[in-house]
């Protein structure tokens, strides 16, 4: 009976992934955008908060989670280690990971759709000294995404690690213990998944060379909400004093830089003037500057973003960098301004070295672009024009859903489901502030490519 149910929802979960890989969405370009949006949680805050509630022996009450495949992944990694998970409503969840009993949490199906299952790592180790959880998955950048950081960082706590047939073991029966960890670069994943680990330790522990990004201060902020003690988060030492337990709680997600990012690129390439609510403009900053320096007003209206772009974009040279540089998340949301702008501009990747696999995409809409190495020389052109387009990761997703946007004609871009995994209704928010685009069945693709505005 539990088998037949079990393989019933496994079912009904590869029925809905084949339903949203037989679905693209068409784009009539050309039109302004105005209007209001809201935000969303934090993606990549959720993502590590939603693993964090496996070291509460409680409930925790979590607010402002975005509602996206990536942090469906996780809830349901959740569920299936033994935790009770309820939505509350729309946007709060209570999670109860009393009733966790086991470390392994060999649920390939799952890990392999999100990178930050490996946050699991941190969270089993630091409550239960032991965790197995199958390897992650998540954007494919064109290189390995390489591990090391995380494996040092859990053996200097005093676990012994290792990664065979596809299981990330760390166990420490004797409990992990306070240490110093200098990571080599900064690690997003790195840093939160050793805090993950270091709240249990025993004694202090100090990440050093820790990466900055606000989801790293959202995560610290969490496990203190809970009773951990953890400070500097957001500078380059973060100091994490061991407790033996933490308690019930409550919290709200910050809001999510970059999906605010996006409606900024998508109103600079397209034109026009929205107002985007439920930010925290300090987040925005690197990205307001970059876009005001391409001739792109933005006021800051406290906790929303007035944006407005009516003349021609300037070029610009942009390096990308660790928080607070210019974020890698917006590389390719970024890379079609410079396409439209009025000049040549280089873009110059330092944290994913190869993630342009993108402008090939992007040639195929007359992009003039050059990649060389780590970076990308982009000729601005007069206009983009519609081209069927496969989104191959989640930003460059998002990228293509701009230029087809902004582009002359009809775009068609397969390959949503990457583009799903991180947006909370891009499409319904995108239609509301003017954008032509629909969601359509590949069998019913002819009808809608003839034009139809849906
Ligand atoms: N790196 C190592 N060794 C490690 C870990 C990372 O060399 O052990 C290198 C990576 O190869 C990369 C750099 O360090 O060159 C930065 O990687 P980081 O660990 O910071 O990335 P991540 O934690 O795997 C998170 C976000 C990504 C975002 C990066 C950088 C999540 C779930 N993912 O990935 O977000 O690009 O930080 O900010 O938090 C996205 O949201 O679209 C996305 C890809």
């Amino acid at each position: 009976m539990l088998a037949k149910s079990a393989g019933s929802i496994k079912n009904a979960e590869m029925l809905a992934y084949l339903e949203i890989c037989m679905e693209k969405y068409i784009i009539n370009g050309g039109k302004p955008l105005y209007g209001n949006v809201s935000v969303s949680g934090a993606k990549n805050a959720a993502l590590a908060i939603v693993s964090a509630a496996v070291l509460v022996d409680g409930t925790c009450v979590i607010e402002n989670i975005p509602k996206i495949r990536d942090v469906a992944v996780h809830l349901n990694i959740l569920r299936r280690l033994g935790a009770s998970v309820k939505l509350i409503n729309d946007k709060t969840v209570e999670i109860n990971c009393s009733g966790i009993r086991t470390t392994n949490a060999l649920f390939n199906d799952l890990t392999r759709k999100t990178r930050a299952s490996y946050y699991f790592v941190g969270s089993l180790l630091g409550r239960f000294g032991a965790a197995h959880v199958s390897l992650s998955g998540g954007c494919n950048f064109g290189g390995v995404r390489p591990i090391d950081q995380h494996i040092k960082g859990f053996e200097q706590l005093g676990a012994k690690v290792d990664v065979r047939s596809g299981i990330f073991h760390a166990e420490c029966p004797d409990g992990l213990i306070g240490s110093s960890v200098f990571f080599d670069i900064s690690s997003v994943g790195a840093t939160m998944n050793i805090m993950l680990a270091a709240v249990k330790a025993k004694g202090m522990t100090y990440l050093e060379n820790a990466a900055k990004e606000p989801h790293i201060v959202d995560l610290a902020n969490f496990l203190n909400t809970m009773g951990a003690d953890i400070k500097g988060a957001g500078t380059d030492i973060i100091k994490i004093r061991g407790v033996s337990k933490l308690r019930s709680g409550f919290y709200s997600i910050i809001p999510d830089q970059i999906e605010a990012g996006t409606y900024m690129a998508a109103v600079s390439a397209c034109g026009g003037e929205i107002i985007i609510n439920d930010v925290i403009t300090k987040h925005l900053d690197c990205i307001s500057a970059k876009l005001a320096e391409m001739g792109v007003e933005v006021e800051d209206l406290g906790d929303a973003v007035r944006v407005r772009r009516t003349g021609e974009l300037s070029r610009t040279n942009i390096t990308i960098l660790p928080y607070p540089g210019y974020p890698t998340d917006m590389n390719p949301q970024t890379a079609v301004l410079l396409c439209l702008a009025n000049g040549t501009s280089v873009m110059t990747e330092t944290v994913w070295p190869s993630r342009f696999k993108y402008m090939d995409e992007l040639k195929r809409m007359g992009a003039i672009v050059q990649v060389d190495g780590s970076s990308a020389v982009i000729e601005g052109v007069k206009a983009l024009s519609g081209a069927p387009v496969e989104a191959c990761d989640l930003r460059a997703g998002s990228a293509l859903v701009i230029a087809g946007m902004a582009a002359t004609g009809v775009t068609e871009i397969s390959g949503i489901e990457h583009i799903e995994r991180g947006y909370e209704n891009l499409i319904p928010k995108l239609r509301s502030l003017g954008a032509d685009i629909v969601t359509v069945n590949v069998a019913d693709n002819d009808e809608a490519s003839l034009g139809a505005s849906v």
